[in-house]
C-alpha cells in the first residue's frame, strides 16, 4: 500500500526562532488533521535539533534537504547520514532541482547520497523535474527517465520517496495541471521497481490547489516549498480534504 506523505521543503528559511513560532501556530492544527498522511518538515541543518527536541513523541517527522555520501571526511560544508539520524532526522530531499541549478549536483552525485541516505536509515526523497524548455521541446519524459535511470542505480526501493517537481512551476505560482501531474507521476511509476513507492507531486502547491491535485489518483503525497513556511497554510495543506485510498 502506498503511503501519503505531505512533506514542507524550507529551503534556507527560518532560524530557531522562527521554527518554533512556526511550530506552535502547526501543532495547534494538528488534531484535526487525518491519521492517514505522514506529515514531515524539511528543514535547515540549524533547526533540526531543536524541532526534533520539540517534536518528541508527536507525529510530524522531520527531514533534512542534503546528506553527504562519505559517512565522514574533508567535505568543508557537507553533512553525514549519522550526523542527520543523531539529531532524529529520518527523511531528506535529494537531487532537488536548486542543487542541481546552483549546486552542481548531478544525476550521479544524487544517486550517491540516495544510497549513503538509506544506509544511515534515512529514507530520501529524490526530486525530478524538467525544465520549461525540455517541456516545450517535448523531452519531458525522456530527461525523467534518464533521472531515474541514472538516480537509482543500486537504490533499495523500498525505501524511498519520489518528488514529481516541473522546474517550471516550482515558486513561480504556475502549477502544473493536476491531471498533467498525475499523468507524469503515473510514467515515473511505470519506471519503478516497486509499485508501492510514494511519489508526491511538487510546484507551487497552494492551500487552494491541494484538493484538487490529492484527488489525483496516481498522486501520493505533495512536497511544498513557499506555502509550507506559513502554519496555518501546510496545516490547510496537510489537512487536504480528499479521501485516498478508502
Ligand atoms: P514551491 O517549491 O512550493 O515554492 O513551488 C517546491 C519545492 O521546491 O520543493
Amino acid at each position: 500500500m502506498r503511503k501519503i506523505v505531505i512533506a514542507g521543503n524550507w529551503k534556507m528559511y527560518k532560524t530557531q526562532a522562527e521554527a518554533l513560532e512556526f511550530l506552535r501556530g502547526f501543532t495547534s492544527e494538528l488534531e484535526t488533521i487525518p491519521d492517514d498522511r505522514d506529515i514531515v518538515l524539511c528543514v535547515p541543518f540549524t533547526d533540526l535539533e531543536i524541532l526534533s527536541r520539540s517534536l518528541h513523541g508527536s507525529r510530524i517527522q522531520i527531514g533534512a534537504q542534503n546528506v553527504h555520501w562519505e559517512t565522514a571526511g574533508a567535505y568543508t560544508g557537507e553533512i553525514s547520514g549519522s550526523m542527520l539520524t543523531e539529531l532524529g532526522t529520518r527523511f531528506v530531499v535529494v537531487g532537488h532541482s536548486e542543487r542541481r541549478q546552483y549546486f552542481c549536483e548531478t544525476n550521479e552525485t544524487a544517486n550517491l547520497r540516495l544510497k549513503a541516505a538509506q544506509k544511515a536509515g534515512l529514507t530520501p526523497i529524490l526530486c525530478v523535474g524538467e525544465t520549461k524548455q525540455q517541456r516545450d521541446a517535448g523531452d519531458t519524459e525522456s530527461h525523467i527517465f534518464n533521472q531515474l535511470e541514472k538516480g537509482l542505480v543500486d537504490v533499495n526501493q523500498q525505501n524511498l520517496v519520489v518528488a514529481y517537481e516541473p522546474i517550471w512551476a516550482i515558486g513561480t505560482g504556475d502549477t502544473c495541471a493536476s491531471t498533467e501531474a498525475n499523468r507524469v507521476v503515473g510514467l515515473i511509476r511505470s519506471k519503478l521497481t516497486n509499485p508501492n513507492v510514494t511519489i508526491q507531486y511538487g510546484g507551487s502547491v497552494k492551500p487552494d490547489n491541494i484538493d484538487e491535485i490529492m484527488a489525483q489518483p496516481e498522486i501520493d503525497g505533495v512536497l511544498v516549498g513557499g506555502a509550507s513556511l506559513d502554519a496555518k497554510g501546510f496545516a490547510r495543506i496537510a489537512n487536504y480534504q480528499f479521501p485516498k485510498y478508502q
